[in-house]
């Protein structure tokens, strides 16, 4: 079912759909009624495959699979990109390139990094799997596969996997089979060739993949991305840059850290600031002091501090067209090396990481009304309308997935038994685990 008909008739897909449909039933209905079938679907022997056969070669199963292998789509029209292609999906490798010219240097550090040293099996197999948040898994002619999970804690492995999941069904053009890990933990341990959110400025093993807000952060309520740019948006729309407050804005646990203790510190009782530390278990304080993120765009400065790590909020604040002002940054995402803190093209402001140069930062900013817009629309322009969109995420994580390929090694997706080694994306994100008995 994965050949992709460029040529489909208009009633072709409702059709492929309903037969689908009928057969997915029938299938559900004889699995459940045929106690033998049963049996035979939950333990699968493909003894017969042929004699001496080792199915966990991928000879047979190529063959067998070479017919549903997709093919490019040969739309490589290459036009400059403007919002209307914001949630485009469908964009080939060259469409990426021409897009997003600045997305890839991470992916470009790594693969240079590990072209003469490349990723074994041996090597993925070491990567510490007893860590909560670690996941491992296969892509296989455009499929998504989870093969073992360690205590994920929140949703954002499950999130992950859905945004891997979108760009690898939307690619045009055919993507490698590869095998991976990932941890989604604030950071790991011990640095691996393993794919994490965020990596130290000198930590040069991790890969980095988009952190999972780009998909949905839930537990906090902060939401969907696209329900985060929409309502982005809306509160621009309804306090334009003149009308916006101008203070700098923080909300946030300080969870001790110095970062943002400094920063409380040096913005207490200012009348040029807004900050303020939330309680999460002290419903008064959720009550009067939480903002949404879009509240965050009511006004001309934003602050961002890293967390235990990185913080996935930055990409949140520049969903606004405001002033991002940070610390001095000691992790990295996969797109910081976009961040431009002076300049023409600046898009950010960088205060010292105890924050002492904050006060003459803001007033700097407040006597130059047009420099701050001027960073305000190039964070704008950089980040929200380009480089943050839905559709470079998804061109992103299709480069990702060649450039682990290109320097480590073809899986393989059965087991000497002749078992599929991972469980189908469809399903474990039902199930939400690998292994389980069925009922
Ligand atoms: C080809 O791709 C470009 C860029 O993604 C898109 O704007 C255009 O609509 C596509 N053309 C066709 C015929 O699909
Ligand atoms: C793997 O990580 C766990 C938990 O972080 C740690 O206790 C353990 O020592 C690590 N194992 C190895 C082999 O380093
Ligand atoms: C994740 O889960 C493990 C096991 O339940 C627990 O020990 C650990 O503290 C949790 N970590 C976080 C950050 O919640």
């Amino acid at each position: 079912m994965l050949q992709r008909a460029p040529k489909l008739g208009k009633n072709a897909k409702p059709l492929l759909i309903a037969t689908l449909a009928i057969f997915t039933t029938s299938f559900v209905a004889l699995t459940i009624y045929d106690p033998q079938l049963v049996k035979f679907h939950v333990i699968d022997r493909f003894k017969d495959l042929g004699p001496g056969s080792d199915p966990s070669g991928n000879g047979i199963l190529d063959s067998l699979l070479r017919g549903s292998q997709i093919e490019a789509s040969g739309n490589n029209t290459v036009t400059p990109f403007s919002p209307h292609d914001a949630r485009n999906f469908i964009m080939t490798e060259k469409q990426c390139e021409a897009s997003f010219p600045g997305l890839f240097v991470e992916i470009d550090r790594t693969v240079a990094d590990r072209m003469s040293r490349k990723i074994t099996l041996e090597e993925l197999e070491a990567v510490n799997s007893t860590t909560y948040g670690y996941f491992r898994g296969i892509i296989y002619n455009q499929q998504l596969y989870v093969s073992k999970m360690v205590d994920p804690n929140f949703s954002r492995g499950f999130a992950t996997l859905m945004a891997m999941h979108r760009a690898i069904v939307t690619s045009p053009e055919p993507l490698p089979n590869i095998e991976f890990t990932f941890n989604t933990a604030d950071f790991i341990d011990e640095p691996a060739a393993t794919w994490t959110y965020a990596r130290r400025f000198d930590e040069t093993l991790n890969w980095l993949m988009p952190d999972f807000g780009y998909w949905s952060w839930p537990e906090p309520k902060v939401g969907s991305y696209d329900e985060i740019r929409i309502k982005a948006l809306m509160a621009e729309e309804s306090m334009p840059w003149d009308k916006k407050i101008p203070k700098i804005v923080w909300r946030g646990a300080t969870l001790k850290l110095p970062v943002r203790l400094a920063l409380l510190d040096r913005t207490n009782e200012a009348e040029w600031a807004d900050v303020k530390a939330l309680d999460w278990g002290n419903p008064e304080s959720k009550e009067h002091d939480l903002l949404s993120m879009s509240d965050h765009c009511h006004y001309r400065f934003v602050a961002h501090t890293e967390g235990h790590s990185y913080s996935g909020r930055l990409k949140y604040l520049q969903q606004c067209r405001s002033v991002v002002i940070a610390h001095e940054l000691e992790w990295v995402q996969h797109y910081h090396s976009l961040l431009v803190s002076e300049g023409p093209n600046q898009n950010y402001v960088v205060c010292k990481r105890d924050f002492s140069d904050l006060e003459d930062v803001i007033k700097d900013l407040r006597a130059n009304p047009k420099k701050a817009k001027r960073i305000a629309d190039n964070s704008v322009k950089t980040f929200r309308d380009r480089y943050l969109t839905p559709a470079a995420e998804a061109c992103y994580w299709r480069k990702f997935i060649k450039a682990w390929r290109s320097v480590s090694f073809e899986p393989k997706l059965l087991d000497e038994a002749g078992n599929f080694r991972g469980v189908p994306i469809e399903s474990f994100i039902l199930e939400r685990r690998t292994d389980w008995a069925p009922y």
